[in-house]
Order: C-alpha cells, then sequence, then structure tokens
C-alpha cells in the first residue's frame, strides 16, 4: 500500500517524481505529497490523487534535483492533507515518507511527547520521523546512523525514504516488510515501491533487503547497512520489464487491457512448462523439490483475494487429478490460529504482487515450523518470491488495475499445469486423460481469446443491471470459486453487494434474498454437475429471480430458461475457470464504468497490501 519514490541527480527532480506517482497510484490513492530539498526542504501535499497534486504544486516552487513524493494508503489517522506524507520533524530539518505501519507508534509518541514534541498528523509515521530528529539532536550522529538506532527501536513494517535540508546531498531510504528498489542510472539514484517509475531511466536495479538502510549520495557510490551495522555490498541486477507493459496501450483503462491480455498472459505463464509434443509438464523452478511434493501428506495453500480463489481451484484441481489432500487456508486466519503444520506438510503460498503482509506472514510461519515453502508469484524479486524455498513465476506481466482478472488467471493455469505435472509424476491418472488435458490446456489462449468477443454482448448485458443493490453469484465443483470471483471482481469495482455460493447452497439460505429484482450470475456450463446447475436455476425462476447464465455454445436448454446468457467454447471440466472468468470480469468492468465508478482505483482499495 502507498506508493514512494524519490531521486537525486543531474536532472530536474519533479518531473521523474510526478510520473513515478501516477505509475504507482495503483498502490494507494487517498493522498498525495511531494518534498523537494533546494535550499529548504519545501513539502506539498493534499488530499486525492495524484492529480490533484499536480493542480495544487501549480507555480509553486519545484526546482531540485534532490526530492521525494509520497501516494498514501491510510492506515492511522484520515486521509486528509495533514496525514497526507511528507512528515516533517520538528525543527522541520527533517522530512519522511513511508509506507506500512509503526506498530509501536502510541508508545512511541507519548514518550516523544514527554520530550517536548508536539504531533501535527494523526498518523503512525510522524513518530518516527520525531523519533530521527531526536537521536540525530542528543546522539550527534549522522543521518543515516540516527535513522538506524530508530529503526531498532521500530515494531512493524516499513519502507521509508528520508530527506535532511542539512545534507542536502543525501537520500537515506529503509525497508522491513515493505518493498523497496534502487534503481542506478548514470550519476543518478531513483528510490521507488516498485521498478515501474524507474524502467525508461535505467535497467540496473538493487532490490533493498529486510533490515536494510540505502545510504545514496550524489556522485557517489551506493552503501547498503543492515539496522545492525553490518555493511553490505549492493547486488545489482538488470530488470526485465518493459516500459510497454505498464502503459495503457489505447484502452480506456488497465483493467480492461489486462483482461484483454489474457490469452496472451495464459500462454506466457505456460511457456517452456506444457510440452505438448513430449506430453510432459516441467516446472523448473520447483525441480529440487518435486519429490518433497510428492512424498507430502497434504498440501497447504495459502493466499488472500484473488489468489485465494485461485487457491480452491488448485485445490479442486490437484486432489482431483493427483489425487493429494489440498487445505486452502486465508493468510490472514492460518497465521494466528495455531494451525497444525509438520515438515512433510508443503505450503504453497500465491500471490500477485508478492508483497502481502498478512501471505508473508503465514510464509514465515510455516518455515517455522518446518515445512517446505513454494511460492506462485507474479511479481519478480518480490518479498514472497524471495522468503519461499522455491516456486513458479506466472509471468503474467505487471498488473496495474487494482482489480486482479489476468493475474488470476495466469495463477489458475499455472496450478493446472502443477497439478498435471503431481498426476503424471504419481500416476494418478491414465496417459491417455493426461494427454487429452494437456491437449485441451494448449488450447485455452485461443479459447479465451474467442470468449473476448463477447464483450458487446456483455456490456449490453451489463446496462441491464447496473442500477441493481445486490447480486448473487453460483457455480459448482470447479466453478465454485469462479462464482466466488465473479462476485468479488463485482463488489470491489462497483460497490454493488454481491456473494459467490456453491449452487446447491442457495437453499439453505441465500434463496431468501430471490425475487424479481435479483440478478444471478451461474456459471452452467456442460460436464460435471451441469444437470444439477439447471435444477438450481429452475429453483432461482420459481422465485422470479433473473437468470444471467455463463453456458457453452449452442446450449439450448440454459438459453430457454436464461434471462441473459453468455456464450463461452466447451473445454475440459477442470479447465473451465481459465474461461469463464472471462466474460464475469467483463461484466464488473462495464456495469463499474456505467455506473461512474473508478474502475482502475476502486476506493478503499490498494493494490498489494502490505499491512496486516
Ligand atoms: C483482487 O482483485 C483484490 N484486489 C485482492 O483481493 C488481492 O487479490 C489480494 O489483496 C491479494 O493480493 P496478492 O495476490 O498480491 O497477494
Ligand atoms: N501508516 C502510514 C499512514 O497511515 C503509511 C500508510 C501507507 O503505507 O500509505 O500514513
Amino acid at each position: 500500500m502507498c506508493g514512494i519514490v524519490a531521486y537525486i541527480g543531474p536532472r530536474e527532480a519533479y518531473p521523474i517524481l510526478m510520473k513515478g506517482l501516477q505509475r504507482l497510484e495503483y498502490r494507494g490513492y487517498d493522498s498525495a505529497g511531494i518534498c523537494m530539498l533546494n535550499d529548504d526542504l519545501k513539502v506539498f501535499k493534499c488530499k486525492g490523487k495524484v492529480a490533484d497534486l499536480e493542480e495544487y504544486v501549480r507555480g509553486k516552487d519545484l526546482k531540485g534535483t534532490i526530492g521525494m513524493a509520497h501516494t498514501r494508503w491510510a492506515t492511522h489517522g484520515e486521509p486528509n492533507q495533514i496525514n497526507a506524507h511528507p512528515h516533517f520533524s520538528q525543527n522541520k530539518r527533517l522530512a519522511i515518507i513511508h509506507n506500512g505501519i509503526i506498530e509501536n507508534y502510541a508508545a512511541l509518541r507519548s514518550e516523544l511527547k514527554n520530550r517536548g514534541y508536539t504531533f501535527t498528523s494523526d498518523t503512525d509515521t510522524e513518530v518516527l520521523v520525531h523519533l530521527i530528529e531526536d537521536i540525530k539532536s542528543h546522539e550527534k550522529v549522522s543521518l543515516e546512523e540516527a535513522v538506524r538506532i530508530a529503526l531498532n527501536q521500530v515494531i512493524g513494517a516499513y519502507a521509508i525514504v528520508v530527506l535532511s535540508k542539512t545534507s542536502p546531498d543525501k537520500i537515506i531510504a529503509a525497508r522491513k516488510g515493505s518493498p523497496l528498489v534502487i534503481g542506478i542510472g548514470k550519476d543518478e539514484y531513483f528510490v521507488a515501491s516498485d521498478a515501474t517509475p524507474i524502467i525508461e531511466y535505467t535497467d540496473n536495479v538493487v532490490f533493498l533487503n529486510d533490515e536494510e538502510i540505502a545510504i545514496i549520495r550524489r556522485n557517489e557510490k551506493l552503501k547498503i547497512r543492515t539496522v545492525r551495522n553490518q555493511d553490505k555490498t549492493p547486488y545489482i541486477q538488470k530488470l526485465e520489464m518493459s516500459l510497454n507493459a505498464i502503459e495503457k496501450g489505447g484502452y480506456e483503462h488497465f483493467m480492461l487491457k489486462e483482461i484483454f491480455e489474457q490469452p496472451r498472459s495464459i500462454r506466457d505463464s505456460m511457456r517452456g512448462r506444457l510440452h505438448l509434443d513430449l506430453g510432459l509438464v516441467t516446472l523448473g523452478g520447483i525441480r529440487d523439490y518435486e519429490q518433497k511434493l510428492l512424498n507430502a501428506k497434504r498440501i497447504i495453500i495459502t493466499a488472500c483475494g484473488t489468489s485465494w480463489h485461485a487457491g480452491l481451484v488448485g485445490k479442486y484441481l490437484i486432489e482431483d487429478l493427483a489425487r493429494i489432500t489440498v487445505e486452502v487456508e486465508y493468510s490472514s486466519e492460518f497465521r494466528y490460529r495455531n494451525p497444525i503444520i509438520s515438515e512433510e506438510d508443503v505450503v504453497i503460498a500465491i500471490s500477485q504482487s508478492g508483497e502481502t503482509a498478512d501471505t508473508l506472514a503465514a510464509i514465515e510461519l510455516a518455515k517455522g515450523k518446518g515445512a517446505t515453502v513454494l511460492g506462485i508469484c507474479n511479481v519478480v524479486g518480490s518479498s514472497i518470491a524471495r522468503a519461499t524455498h522455491a516456486g513458479v513465476y506466472t509471468h503474467a506481466g505487471p498488473e496495474i488495475g487494482v482489480a486482479s482478472t489476468k493475474a488470476f488467471t495466469a495463477q489458475v493455469a499455472v496450478l493446472t499445469l502443477w497439478a498435471l505435472l503431481l498426476a503424471q509424476r504419481r500416476g494418478s491418472m491414465p496417459m491417455s486423460q493426461f494427454r487429452r488435458i494437456l491437449g485441451e490446456l494448449n488450447t485455452i489462449p485461443d479459447k479465451v481469446e474467442h470468449t473476448l468477443k463477447v464483450n458487446d454482448k456483455v456490456r449490453d448485458i451489463a446496462a441491464t443491471y447496473i442500477n441493481v443493490t445486490n447480486a448473487l453469484y453460483l457455480g459448482r465443483g470447479i466453478n465454485f470459486p469462479v462464482a466466488l470471483e465473479g462476485a468479488l471482481k463485482l463488489k470491489e469495482i462497483s460497490y454493488i453487494h454481491a456473494e459467490g455460493y456453491p449452487a446447491a447452497e442457495m437453499k439453505h439460505g441465500p434463496i431468501a434474498l430471490i425475487d424479481e429484482h435479483m440478478p444471478v450470475f451461474v456459471i452452467a456450463t456442460r460436464r460435471g454437475t451441469y444437470e444439477k446447475v439447471i435444477s438450481n436455476i429452475q429453483e432461482v425462476k420459481a422465485r422470479k429471480g433473473q437468470i444471467i447464465a455463463i453456458i457453452n455454445e449452442g446450449d439450448e436448454t440454459v438459453r430457454k430458461l436464461a434471462d441473459h446468457y453468455i456464450e463461452i467454447p466447451e473445454t475440459e471440466e477442470m479447465l473451465v475457470p481459465l474461461i469463464a472468468t472471462v466474460p464475469l470480469q467483463l461484466l464488473s468492468y462495464h456495469m463499474a464504468v456505467m455506473r461512474g465508478c473508478n474502475v482502475d482505483q476502486p476506493r478503499n482499495l490498494a493494490k498489494s497490501v502490505t499491512v496486516e
């Protein structure tokens, strides 16, 4: 949550910082601020989006070749101008931007108050900058040393950048739990929450590790020191990301672009892993752990939100194809409920961003109990990718829209490969079936491409329902998680209350909600429990509910029953989620756009939830 960007070098910093903030805005967007260091620390901040900040600073003194900027996602104190970052220290000689939560802020705050510090904001962040000032003035140490001593007193998560009026050629940055990347250009440095603000200037980057402090001085080599005062040699990596991948490419919204990218992203997630000619699946990232997986008593999948839904699809896939017990856990529950984990368990953590705080904590817990922990991540080099013993990247490319779309289908594609790999090694399914599913999986990108042709029809259907206040999503078997994901997409971007249910559970409660105003989205593809789903549709119709059915092409039976239908190509039952999710994403998208919602940056949400 929240985006951080900073610059030092020969160029004017303002345009770099502003562009960087726009790229990072998906991470948090309730307020924004900027600090330019030119003789003095000039701080400008306001409530609202980066565009509001741009408007606000028009005509102000923004000169300078060193500066930092922040887009906030409030955790402590409401989103307003005062709570927006940067925050000044008492003597106004230091300014800080922060991503994360200082958990012991209340204790530190009262201590500092006793020492005469006054607080202007309600944030936890302000505590840290006063603390640094306090240490600096009492201990007479350098800025980096004051930051280091202060961080030793802090409990919680942070990515910070600190500027000092008295050190106009220095940036101090540090991280624990929240990501921070340093870009190294020619005589210039960039600091950012992810690589997107850096990509067009340099592809040499250093991913800061937890508890590391970067000491960045103009025209000097980058220095890294840990909070325990050990010097580290910066590990410079090459970025593999294209500028194209992080721009809208002609689409009105990132979300729409990302929905339409799915034929490619699904293909990319399977490239070099699905070997049709050899009748084989390989996942290089977990090769060394294959035996461990094959001997596993059970697999525990842990994730949040959409990634948790992908995990649920994974359970159906792995249990059905490979016959290994799978449990799926919300990371936030798992980490706090003293779960039973043994060394024979394999934990799979799924995360698009690779920065989700609860999932990271779940990983640490599982590792602590001796389990093997593997990852499925989209962001290369992310904290989760590094915290796991090994893992598989989804290779969906950067996902900017806050509502996850292409990352979900890529996660499901990887889980399908994972299940097939285990099935093959365990011999849990006949070779003929294995080859059939493999062949079918290979056609999924084309089928998704074909499915995207329903876009215009979906837009028309969406128009019918934009004024509803509630919606139900039903699916059975492997399509139950698809229903959950459909409902989540609708609520997060259109603010319509929606629930996903296993279709047969409807009669145990939600059926009471059904009347002529209630749209019920049903995944009713042939195979599996098709006949049963038809009965569930009848139950809804008997109570005058509106049925919008996702059906296979040419399905006359459901067509007749449904108020609206969206046709998708037929595929293996186990692969339906990869296709059926797509029209549901489009439905939510169009409903949200027609309702005037900000689809790429829905209210109250953030792309990577780096706080618990
Ligand atoms: C998805 O649309 C959501 N915004 C959210 O549920 C997300 O999937 C969740 O926060 C997990 O994020 P991660 O995959 O980056 O760990
Ligand atoms: N905890 C800080 C605040 O509420 C930082 C939040 C963020 O990561 O944006 O201001």
